[in-house]
Protein backbone atom coordinates (compact mmCIF):
# COMPACT_ATOMS: atom_id res chain seq x y z
CA UNK A 1 0.00 0.00 0.00
CA UNK A 2 1.45 3.54 -1.19
CA UNK A 3 1.00 6.37 0.93
CA UNK A 4 -1.80 7.78 -1.24
CA UNK A 5 -3.89 4.85 -1.55
CA UNK A 6 -6.87 3.60 0.49
CA UNK A 7 -5.61 1.34 3.40
CA UNK A 8 -7.37 -1.67 2.71
CA UNK A 9 -8.20 -4.51 5.34
CA UNK A 10 -9.27 -8.07 5.52
CA UNK A 11 -10.92 -9.83 8.49
CA UNK A 12 -12.41 -13.15 9.17
CA UNK A 13 -15.34 -12.99 10.72
CA UNK A 14 -16.51 -16.31 12.94
CA UNK A 15 -20.00 -16.24 14.75
CA UNK A 16 -19.00 -19.35 16.80
CA UNK A 17 -22.53 -20.36 18.89
CA UNK A 18 -25.43 -18.59 20.99
CA UNK A 19 -25.30 -14.95 20.89
CA UNK A 20 -21.85 -14.69 18.81
CA UNK A 21 -23.90 -14.37 15.60
CA UNK A 22 -25.71 -11.83 16.78
CA UNK A 23 -22.96 -10.12 18.59
CA UNK A 24 -19.96 -10.54 15.36
CA UNK A 25 -22.96 -9.04 13.22
CA UNK A 26 -23.86 -5.97 14.63
CA UNK A 27 -20.41 -5.02 15.51
CA UNK A 28 -19.50 -5.29 11.63
CA UNK A 29 -22.52 -3.07 10.72
CA UNK A 30 -20.62 -0.32 12.74
CA UNK A 31 -17.38 -1.11 11.45
CA UNK A 32 -18.27 -1.49 7.85
CA UNK A 33 -19.75 2.30 8.61
CA UNK A 34 -16.55 3.77 10.36
CA UNK A 35 -14.73 2.30 7.57
CA UNK A 36 -16.67 4.77 4.97
CA UNK A 37 -16.70 7.45 7.26
CA UNK A 38 -12.37 7.01 7.70
CA UNK A 39 -11.65 5.74 4.09
CA UNK A 40 -10.30 2.41 4.33
CA UNK A 41 -11.88 -0.63 2.90
CA UNK A 42 -12.63 -3.46 4.77
CA UNK A 43 -13.06 -6.98 3.32
CA UNK A 44 -14.84 -9.65 6.07
CA UNK A 45 -14.70 -13.42 5.33
CA UNK A 46 -16.46 -15.93 7.39
CA UNK A 47 -14.70 -18.91 9.05
CA UNK A 48 -15.96 -21.61 11.78
CA UNK A 49 -14.96 -22.49 15.23
CA UNK A 50 -16.52 -25.03 17.90
CA UNK A 51 -19.37 -26.54 17.32
CA UNK A 52 -20.77 -25.09 14.11
CA UNK A 53 -17.32 -26.34 12.73
CA UNK A 54 -17.93 -29.49 13.70
CA UNK A 55 -20.84 -30.51 12.26
CA UNK A 56 -20.17 -28.83 8.82
CA UNK A 57 -15.93 -29.73 8.93
CA UNK A 58 -15.72 -32.57 11.27
CA UNK A 59 -13.71 -30.54 13.26
CA UNK A 60 -13.52 -27.86 16.12
CA UNK A 61 -10.82 -25.51 14.22
CA UNK A 62 -11.28 -26.63 10.80
CA UNK A 63 -8.01 -26.28 8.10
CA UNK A 64 -10.38 -24.02 6.22
CA UNK A 65 -10.69 -21.76 8.71
CA UNK A 66 -6.93 -21.63 9.92
CA UNK A 67 -6.43 -20.79 5.87
CA UNK A 68 -8.61 -17.89 5.89
CA UNK A 69 -7.18 -16.69 9.01
CA UNK A 70 -4.07 -16.94 7.21
CA UNK A 71 -2.28 -13.59 6.06
CA UNK A 72 -5.48 -11.99 7.74
CA UNK A 73 -5.64 -8.55 9.40
CA UNK A 74 -7.88 -9.68 12.38
CA UNK A 75 -10.32 -12.24 13.63
CA UNK A 76 -13.64 -11.10 15.07
CA UNK A 77 -14.82 -13.79 16.86
CA UNK A 78 -18.10 -14.38 18.86
CA UNK A 79 -18.45 -17.09 21.24
CA UNK A 80 -17.83 -20.87 21.60
CA UNK A 81 -19.53 -23.53 24.29
CA UNK A 82 -16.81 -26.19 23.49
CA UNK A 83 -13.63 -26.87 21.48
CA UNK A 84 -11.66 -24.87 19.17
CA UNK A 85 -10.98 -21.65 20.61
CA UNK A 86 -8.10 -23.06 22.39
CA UNK A 87 -6.53 -24.45 19.98
CA UNK A 88 -6.78 -21.19 17.75
CA UNK A 89 -5.10 -19.09 20.17
CA UNK A 90 -2.78 -21.64 19.91
CA UNK A 91 -2.55 -21.72 16.56
CA UNK A 92 -1.40 -17.89 16.31
CA UNK A 93 0.66 -18.23 19.66
CA UNK A 94 -1.73 -15.64 20.77
CA UNK A 95 -0.62 -14.87 24.76
CA UNK A 96 -0.90 -11.66 25.07
CA UNK A 97 -4.86 -11.05 26.31
CA UNK A 98 -5.23 -7.04 26.51
CA UNK A 99 -8.92 -6.71 28.81
CA UNK A 100 -9.46 -3.06 29.01
CA UNK A 101 -11.84 -2.54 31.72
CA UNK A 102 -12.59 0.96 31.50
CA UNK A 103 -16.07 2.79 33.40
CA UNK A 104 -19.45 4.59 31.34
CA UNK A 105 -19.68 7.88 32.70
CA UNK A 106 -23.39 7.09 32.47
CA UNK A 107 -23.44 3.23 33.56
CA UNK A 108 -21.72 4.30 37.05
CA UNK A 109 -25.36 3.21 38.88
CA UNK A 110 -24.92 -0.32 37.02
CA UNK A 111 -21.60 -1.04 39.06
CA UNK A 112 -21.82 -3.42 41.57
CA UNK A 113 -19.96 -1.11 44.00
CA UNK A 114 -20.96 2.42 45.04
CA UNK A 115 -20.41 4.99 42.22
CA UNK A 116 -17.61 7.00 43.60
CA UNK A 117 -15.86 3.67 43.73
CA UNK A 118 -15.90 2.73 40.63
CA UNK A 119 -16.41 6.40 38.90
CA UNK A 120 -13.32 6.72 36.32
CA UNK A 121 -11.92 3.20 36.63
CA UNK A 122 -9.77 2.44 33.99
CA UNK A 123 -7.45 -0.97 34.95
CA UNK A 124 -5.83 -2.64 32.11
CA UNK A 125 -6.02 -6.64 32.79
CA UNK A 126 -2.88 -8.57 30.83
CA UNK A 127 -3.89 -12.20 30.81
CA UNK A 128 -1.27 -14.41 29.23
CA UNK A 129 -3.13 -16.98 26.83
CA UNK A 130 -1.26 -19.61 25.50
CA UNK A 131 0.36 -21.63 27.81
CA UNK A 132 -0.26 -22.20 31.75
CA UNK A 133 -2.48 -24.59 33.43
CA UNK A 134 -5.27 -24.36 30.19
CA UNK A 135 -1.57 -26.54 28.24
CA UNK A 136 0.09 -27.91 30.77
CA UNK A 137 0.02 -31.55 30.98
CA UNK A 138 -3.44 -32.99 31.44
CA UNK A 139 -5.59 -36.46 31.79
CA UNK A 140 -7.31 -38.56 33.59
CA UNK A 141 -5.87 -41.75 34.93
CA UNK A 142 -6.42 -44.62 37.24
CA UNK A 143 -3.92 -45.41 40.29
CA UNK A 144 -4.44 -48.10 43.06
CA UNK A 145 -6.14 -45.10 45.02
CA UNK A 146 -9.00 -44.92 41.83
CA UNK A 147 -9.85 -42.19 39.06
CA UNK A 148 -8.36 -39.23 39.30
CA UNK A 149 -7.72 -36.28 36.96
CA UNK A 150 -5.18 -33.67 36.68
CA UNK A 151 -3.85 -30.38 34.81
CA UNK A 152 -0.78 -28.76 35.43
CA UNK A 153 -0.02 -25.20 35.68
CA UNK A 154 3.21 -25.01 33.69
CA UNK A 155 5.14 -22.39 32.87
CA UNK A 156 8.56 -21.77 31.00
CA UNK A 157 10.52 -18.88 32.61
CA UNK A 158 10.69 -17.27 28.88
CA UNK A 159 6.83 -17.06 28.54
CA UNK A 160 6.34 -15.05 31.55
CA UNK A 161 9.47 -13.11 30.49
CA UNK A 162 7.63 -12.37 27.28
CA UNK A 163 4.14 -11.43 29.01
CA UNK A 164 5.78 -9.03 31.25
CA UNK A 165 7.45 -6.98 28.51
CA UNK A 166 4.28 -6.56 27.62
CA UNK A 167 2.89 -5.61 30.30
CA UNK A 168 5.79 -2.94 31.41
CA UNK A 169 5.11 -1.42 27.75
CA UNK A 170 1.72 -0.53 28.81
CA UNK A 171 2.14 -0.05 32.17
CA UNK A 172 5.07 2.72 30.74
CA UNK A 173 2.71 4.09 28.33
CA UNK A 174 0.02 4.89 31.32
CA UNK A 175 -0.08 5.31 34.84
CA UNK A 176 3.12 3.49 35.82
CA UNK A 177 2.12 0.95 38.06
CA UNK A 178 1.95 -2.55 37.13
CA UNK A 179 0.08 -4.77 39.70
CA UNK A 180 1.54 -8.89 39.72
CA UNK A 181 -0.63 -11.88 40.29
CA UNK A 182 1.28 -14.63 41.77
CA UNK A 183 0.44 -17.03 44.15
CA UNK A 184 3.91 -17.91 44.99
CA UNK A 185 2.83 -18.64 48.93
CA UNK A 186 1.79 -22.01 47.88
CA UNK A 187 2.98 -22.07 44.23
CA UNK A 188 6.64 -21.35 44.35
CA UNK A 189 8.28 -22.91 41.66
CA UNK A 190 6.42 -20.26 39.58
CA UNK A 191 8.19 -17.20 40.53
CA UNK A 192 6.25 -14.53 38.74
CA UNK A 193 7.35 -11.99 41.09
CA UNK A 194 11.41 -12.45 40.82
CA UNK A 195 10.91 -13.18 36.33
CA UNK A 196 8.70 -9.43 36.33
CA UNK A 197 11.20 -7.43 38.63
CA UNK A 198 14.23 -8.61 36.19
CA UNK A 199 11.96 -7.71 33.16
CA UNK A 200 11.40 -4.28 34.53
CA UNK A 201 14.90 -3.24 34.51
CA UNK A 202 14.23 -2.34 31.00
CA UNK A 203 11.52 -0.18 31.99
CA UNK A 204 12.18 2.82 33.72
CA UNK A 205 9.24 4.25 35.62
CA UNK A 206 7.24 1.59 36.10
CA UNK A 207 6.19 0.15 39.55
CA UNK A 208 6.17 -3.59 39.97
CA UNK A 209 3.94 -4.43 43.11
CA UNK A 210 3.70 -8.16 43.18
CA UNK A 211 0.27 -8.87 44.69
CA UNK A 212 -0.95 -12.45 45.63
CA UNK A 213 -3.78 -13.28 43.63
CA UNK A 214 -6.57 -14.12 46.29
CA UNK A 215 -5.84 -10.98 48.00
CA UNK A 216 -5.54 -9.05 44.44
CA UNK A 217 -9.24 -10.42 43.84
CA UNK A 218 -10.48 -8.62 47.11
CA UNK A 219 -8.82 -5.25 46.57
CA UNK A 220 -10.15 -5.16 42.72
CA UNK A 221 -13.68 -5.40 44.66
CA UNK A 222 -12.57 -2.83 47.80
CA UNK A 223 -10.62 -0.68 45.86
CA UNK A 224 -10.54 -1.06 42.40
CA UNK A 225 -9.37 2.47 41.37
CA UNK A 226 -6.19 2.17 42.45
CA UNK A 227 -5.27 -0.26 39.93
CA UNK A 228 -3.76 0.77 36.53
CA UNK A 229 -2.23 -2.40 34.66
CA UNK A 230 -2.80 -6.15 36.30
CA UNK A 231 -0.70 -9.20 34.84
CA UNK A 232 -2.08 -12.49 35.26
CA UNK A 233 -1.26 -15.65 33.88
CA UNK A 234 -4.10 -18.05 32.05
CA UNK A 235 -6.48 -18.97 34.75
CA UNK A 236 -5.68 -16.58 36.91
CA UNK A 237 -6.40 -13.67 34.28
CA UNK A 238 -9.63 -15.45 33.15
CA UNK A 239 -11.10 -15.06 36.95
CA UNK A 240 -9.70 -11.47 37.41
CA UNK A 241 -11.16 -10.02 34.40
CA UNK A 242 -14.56 -11.35 35.38
CA UNK A 243 -14.47 -9.21 38.12
CA UNK A 244 -14.32 -6.35 35.95
CA UNK A 245 -17.54 -7.21 34.33
CA UNK A 246 -19.46 -6.50 37.39
CA UNK A 247 -16.91 -3.38 38.47
CA UNK A 248 -18.30 -1.55 35.45
CA UNK A 249 -22.38 -3.39 35.43
CA UNK A 250 -22.36 -5.72 33.04
CA UNK A 251 -19.74 -8.68 31.60
CA UNK A 252 -21.61 -7.51 27.97
CA UNK A 253 -19.36 -4.58 28.05
CA UNK A 254 -15.94 -5.72 27.89
CA UNK A 255 -14.02 -6.63 24.83
CA UNK A 256 -10.54 -8.08 24.08
CA UNK A 257 -7.64 -8.35 22.26
CA UNK A 258 -5.28 -11.57 21.87
CA UNK A 259 -2.00 -10.75 20.31
CA UNK A 260 0.80 -12.52 18.72
CA UNK A 261 4.70 -10.86 18.40
CA UNK A 262 3.76 -10.04 15.59
CA UNK A 263 0.98 -7.51 16.54
CA UNK A 264 -1.74 -10.30 14.53
CA UNK A 265 -5.09 -10.38 16.64
CA UNK A 266 -7.84 -12.39 17.99
CA UNK A 267 -10.97 -10.16 19.03
CA UNK A 268 -13.89 -11.01 21.02
CA UNK A 269 -16.01 -10.36 24.07
CA UNK A 270 -15.27 -11.84 26.97
CA UNK A 271 -18.60 -12.88 27.98
CA UNK A 272 -19.44 -16.80 26.79
CA UNK A 273 -22.42 -18.28 24.24
CA UNK A 274 -25.38 -17.17 27.03
CA UNK A 275 -27.72 -19.60 25.51
CA UNK A 276 -30.35 -18.44 27.75
CA UNK A 277 -31.10 -15.09 25.22
CA UNK A 278 -29.57 -16.33 22.07
CA UNK A 279 -31.74 -15.94 19.01
CA UNK A 280 -33.34 -13.34 20.75
CA UNK A 281 -31.91 -10.21 19.43
CA UNK A 282 -31.42 -8.68 22.85
CA UNK A 283 -27.76 -9.22 23.46
CA UNK A 284 -25.68 -6.41 24.03
CA UNK A 285 -23.23 -5.77 21.31
CA UNK A 286 -20.63 -3.51 23.04
CA UNK A 287 -18.30 -6.14 24.68
CA UNK A 288 -17.98 -7.52 20.64
CA UNK A 289 -17.67 -3.55 19.33
CA UNK A 290 -15.14 -2.81 22.22
CA UNK A 291 -13.13 -5.80 20.53
CA UNK A 292 -13.21 -4.12 17.00
CA UNK A 293 -12.49 -1.00 18.94
CA UNK A 294 -8.81 -2.62 20.12
CA UNK A 295 -8.64 -3.98 16.58
CA UNK A 296 -8.86 -0.59 14.86
CA UNK A 297 -6.20 0.61 17.50
CA UNK A 298 -4.22 -2.21 16.26
CA UNK A 299 -4.11 -0.84 13.19
CA UNK A 300 -3.74 2.58 13.67
CA UNK A 301 -7.16 3.71 13.07
CA UNK A 302 -7.22 6.44 15.74
CA UNK A 303 -9.94 8.45 14.35
CA UNK A 304 -12.32 5.28 13.77
CA UNK A 305 -11.39 4.30 17.16
CA UNK A 306 -12.76 8.00 18.51
CA UNK A 307 -15.81 8.16 16.09
CA UNK A 308 -17.38 5.21 17.39
CA UNK A 309 -16.44 5.78 21.34
CA UNK A 310 -17.88 9.19 21.21
CA UNK A 311 -20.89 7.46 19.43
CA UNK A 312 -20.85 4.53 21.91
CA UNK A 313 -20.79 7.44 25.17
CA UNK A 314 -23.56 9.18 22.98
CA UNK A 315 -26.09 6.57 23.12
CA UNK A 316 -25.71 5.38 26.63
CA UNK A 317 -25.76 8.96 27.52
CA UNK A 318 -29.13 9.23 26.19
CA UNK A 319 -30.31 6.41 28.43
CA UNK A 320 -30.55 3.83 25.95
CA UNK A 321 -29.90 0.04 27.75
CA UNK A 322 -29.95 -3.39 26.56
CA UNK A 323 -31.78 -6.11 29.01
CA UNK A 324 -28.41 -6.85 30.68
CA UNK A 325 -28.13 -3.60 31.79
CA UNK A 326 -31.65 -3.76 33.20
CA UNK A 327 -32.94 -0.16 32.07
CA UNK A 328 -34.39 1.86 35.70
CA UNK A 329 -36.70 4.54 35.20
CA UNK A 330 -36.09 7.09 32.47
CA UNK A 331 -33.64 4.91 30.35
CA UNK A 332 -34.72 2.99 27.72
CA UNK A 333 -34.77 -0.76 26.78
CA UNK A 334 -33.50 -1.59 23.33
CA UNK A 335 -32.76 -4.77 21.50
CA UNK A 336 -29.30 -5.31 19.57
CA UNK A 337 -30.38 -4.12 16.53
CA UNK A 338 -31.93 -0.77 17.77
CA UNK A 339 -29.12 -0.08 19.70
CA UNK A 340 -27.18 -0.57 16.74
CA UNK A 341 -29.18 1.99 14.44
CA UNK A 342 -29.02 4.43 17.33
CA UNK A 343 -25.10 3.86 17.05
CA UNK A 344 -25.41 3.92 13.57
CA UNK A 345 -27.14 7.84 13.63
CA UNK A 346 -24.54 9.36 16.02
CA UNK A 347 -22.24 8.13 14.05
CA UNK A 348 -23.82 9.79 10.86
CA UNK A 349 -24.25 12.88 12.74
CA UNK A 350 -21.18 13.11 14.17
CA UNK A 351 -18.80 16.25 12.65
CA UNK A 352 -14.73 15.33 12.83
CA UNK A 353 -13.90 18.33 14.45
CA UNK A 354 -16.11 16.76 17.27
CA UNK A 355 -13.34 14.55 18.47
CA UNK A 356 -10.70 16.85 19.66
CA UNK A 357 -11.19 14.78 23.34
CA UNK A 358 -8.74 11.37 22.97
CA UNK A 359 -9.75 8.52 25.10
CA UNK A 360 -7.03 8.62 27.38
CA UNK A 361 -7.49 4.91 28.33
CA UNK A 362 -6.89 3.76 24.74
CA UNK A 363 -3.33 3.55 25.37
C1 LIG B 1 -12.65 -16.35 28.34
C2 LIG B 1 -13.46 -17.62 28.44
C3 LIG B 1 -12.64 -18.79 27.91
C4 LIG B 1 -11.38 -18.91 28.73
C5 LIG B 1 -13.41 -20.12 27.86
C6 LIG B 1 -14.63 -20.03 26.95
C7 LIG B 1 -12.53 -21.27 27.45
O1 LIG B 1 -13.87 -17.81 29.75
O2 LIG B 1 -12.17 -16.03 27.24
O3 LIG B 1 -12.50 -15.67 29.36
O4 LIG B 1 -11.40 -19.48 29.85
O5 LIG B 1 -10.34 -18.45 28.28
MG1 LIG C 1 -13.51 -16.17 31.03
Amino acid sequence: MNSLSKPSYRIVAIHGEGIGAEVVEASLKVLQYVAKLEKFNLQVDYGWLGKTALDKFGSYFPKITADLCDGSDGIVFGAVTQGGLLELRKHYDLFCNLRPIRMFDSLLDKSSLRPEKVQNLDILVIRELVSGIYFGPAGRSVDERGAYGYHTMLYYDDEIRRIARQALQKAQKRRGLLTVAHKENALPHLPWTRLVQEEASNFPGVIVEPMLVDNLAMQMVLNPQRFDVILASNLFGDILSDIGGALIGSVGLLGSASLNANGFGLYEAIHGTAPDIAGRGIANPLGTLGACVLMLQQWGEAGAVQRILAAQDRVLAKGYRTADLSPQGSEILVNTEELIDLLLEELSRAQDSEFGVLYESYR
